[in-house]
């Protein structure tokens, strides 16, 4: 069984079309990306898989599990798909220390050792300790890109969504960054959703991709078809 199966959903905003019919599945530890020009969709299909977006028709199910519109995830479920936003900056709590959103969700879900996990999710994401006491305001846009990778790795989800995670970052930190995620990913068996405007990203990282053209999907590519370079024409 897939990790993550999706069939004909559709999602509507105030009668608008935003994502329809789209099916896929997402098996155990790959990394499946979405692509496709802005307004296309892509984040609107994970914040549907990230439990956001509860307005939604089709079929969809979560490690096996399926799922219905207006569902909230609880437990394991919310612990085990995390996901990091596109925009880092409205994900993080304006008048909260690093130490503070770093920590809670690790009391949260009952995890211990918050000090020492918080630390190394810093360091893993080249963040120094002291960046603990700091507020989002007080780091680059790269920084608070990668606090939003800390946090959601922090709790070692199953599946890990991925909205643009690099873009606010340099070349050579995003691939610091890129290979970071990948290692884990290995480490932890964890399942990638991602979604990318860049190519060389698409190809670096994917299994598979899908591309998206105004809410539908057009194409799926497969390793091969990433590696000969055919999702650059689109
Ligand atoms: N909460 C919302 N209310 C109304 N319309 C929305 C909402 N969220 C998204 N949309 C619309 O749905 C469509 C798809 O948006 P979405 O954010 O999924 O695009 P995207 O592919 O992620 O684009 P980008 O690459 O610019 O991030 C767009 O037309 C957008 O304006
Ligand atoms: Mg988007």
């Amino acid at each position: 069984m897939p990790l993550v199966n999706i069939e004909a959903l559709q999602v509507n905003f105030a009668g608008k079309t935003a994502v329809s019919a789209a099916s896929f599945a997402v098996e155990a530890g790959e990394t499946f990306s979405l692509i496709g020009a802005s307004g296309c969709g892509k984040s609107t299909i994970l914040r549907v898989l990230a439990g956001i977006q509860r307005e939604w028709q089709g079929q969809l199910a979560l490690f096996d599990q399926p799922l219905s519109p207006g569902m909230r995830y609880q437990g394991k479920l919310r612990r085990n798909v995390q996901m990091v936003f596109q925009d880092p900056y409205a994900s993080l709590h304006p008048n909260h220390t690093l130490w503070r959103t770093l920590s809670e969700p690790l009391k949260i879900h009952g995890m211990d050792n918050p000090l020492q996990r918080v630390n190394e999710a810093l360091e893993q994401v080249g963040l120094p300790a002291d960046a603990a006491q700091r507020y989002p305001h007080q780091l680059s846009g790269g920084q608070r890109q990668r606090v939003a990778i800390a946090r959601a790795l922090l709790l070692r989800p199953t599946l890990l969504l991925l909205d643009e995670p690099t873009s606010a970052l340099d070349m050579s930190v995003q691939a610091e960054i890129l290979n970071l995620l990948n290692r884990l990913k290995q480490e932890h068996r964890m399942t990638y959703l991602l979604v990318s405007h860049d190519a060389d990203v698409i190809a670096h990282m994917s299994d598979r991709a899908a591309f998206m053209a105004e809410g539908v999907i057009q194409r799926y590519f497969d390793r091969e078809a990433l590696v000969r370079g055919e999702h650059r024409m689109s």
